[in-house]
């Protein structure tokens, strides 16, 4: 029987992950334009065709992100992306945030909107093949941020999401991402990762969430972009594990991982780093990457379809280097 454990189980098969190519339109439009391509609705589906039908995908790819706008459209021969996902054995997952808004009273800082109607969403979701649900909320780090009355808000509201997606038999994919963006310090890094996800687990358990039943999606705990010294992969890894061991329960059955806004090399050292020192730890880790799986592929396309197996290959490429980091067995001159 499918139950939500073993949908978990599934998207955390070994040697896979989880693509994100759930971006909003605002976000895929900044992309496409980055590639000199008209951000329109037509050339979003030509790109995530492209994506969904390169060859192999399956090989490395468990479940795929979609945003509202690519679960209700169609492959070019009219199948719906969510058929086509499926044919391949490859669990759709629905992003079902409404993105973020200013959280009044507290500059610097966001909350993620989207609760109201999310029943109902998620129920319509499910029955056009969706099994897994995913909602972000954001935490930038600043001098006197994130508050305290940020996380806790921010972090509810995960919860509530939690739940209700949970009670219409979606695993929820729970994703406080605290932001690379800024001149903080590892250690700052780490203090705040650790304390969202500490409030997190809290609120998740108040409000009634089967911890295992769903999975985490994590930064890298690192330092942030603007500080002068970057962290080497090494230290990534020990910060990171060291940050679930305080804040995650063992009865989660596994954490993946966003890129962040890092490069597509650094996420998958990073990768690598983490998966050698996991073992005996209780949970799978993975990637769920979306612009450390996608750029390569976005920069070779460049919107013409003559450079579509090109842009294939580039995502394949990826996909199968950040395999490889699950065991370990990357190294830079692999690229
Ligand atoms: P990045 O890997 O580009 O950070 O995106 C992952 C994601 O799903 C953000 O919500």
């Amino acid at each position: 029987m499918e139950t939500i454990q073993s949908i978990a189980s599934s998207l955390l098969a070994d040697g896979k992950g989880v693509l994100a190519a759930d971006q909003s339109a605002g976000t895929i439009g900044r992309q496409m334009e980055a590639i000199d391509v008209e951000p329109s609705a037509e050339n979003r589906r030509r790109y995530r065709e492209l994506l969904f039908t390169t060859p192999d995908i399956e090989k490395y790819v468990s479940g795929v992100i979609l945003h509202d706008s690519t679960i209700r459209n169609t492959a070019s021969d009219g199948i719906a992306f969510v058929d086509l996902l499926l044919g391949k054995g490859i669990v759709p997952i629905i992003k079902v945030d409404k993105g973020t808004v200013e959280h009044q009273g507290f500059p610097g800082e966001v909350v993620t909107q989207g609760l109201d109607d999310l029943g109902e969403r998620v129920e319509e979701y499910y029955s056009m093949g969706a099994r897994a649900a995913k909602w972000r909320a954001v935490f930038n780090i600043g001098k006197d941020y994130p508050t305290d009355a940020n996380i806790e808000l921010d972090c509810l509201t995960l919860a509530r999401y939690a739940a209700i997606a949970q009670s219409h038999n979606m695993v929820p994919i729970v994703e406080p991402e605290v932001i690379f963006k800024g001149g903080h310090d590892l250690a700052r890094a780490e203090e705040v990762t650790t304390r969202v996800q500490t409030v997190l687990f809290e609120k998740l358990n108040e409000q009634r969430v089967d911890l295992t039943g769903i999975i985490l999606k994590s930064n890298f705990v690192l330092a942030g972009s603007e500080y002068p010294e970057q962290t080497n992969a090494e230290d990534v890894a020990v910060t990171t594990i060291r940050t679930f061991k305080e804040a995650v329960p063992e009865a989660l059955p596994g954490i993946v991982f966003l890129s962040g806004g890092q490069t597509p090399e650094r996420s998958t050292a990073n990768l690598n780093a983490v998966s050698k020192i996991n073992e005996g730890l209780p949970w799978k880790l993975t990637f769920s990457f979306s612009r450390g799986l996608e750029k390569p592929a976005q920069e070779a396309w460049r919107g013409d379809d003559t450079n579509k197996a090109k842009a294939q290959r580039a995502l394949a490429e990826r996909l199968r280097l950040n395999s490889l980091a699950l065991r370990g067995e990357y190294n830079e001159e692999m690229e």
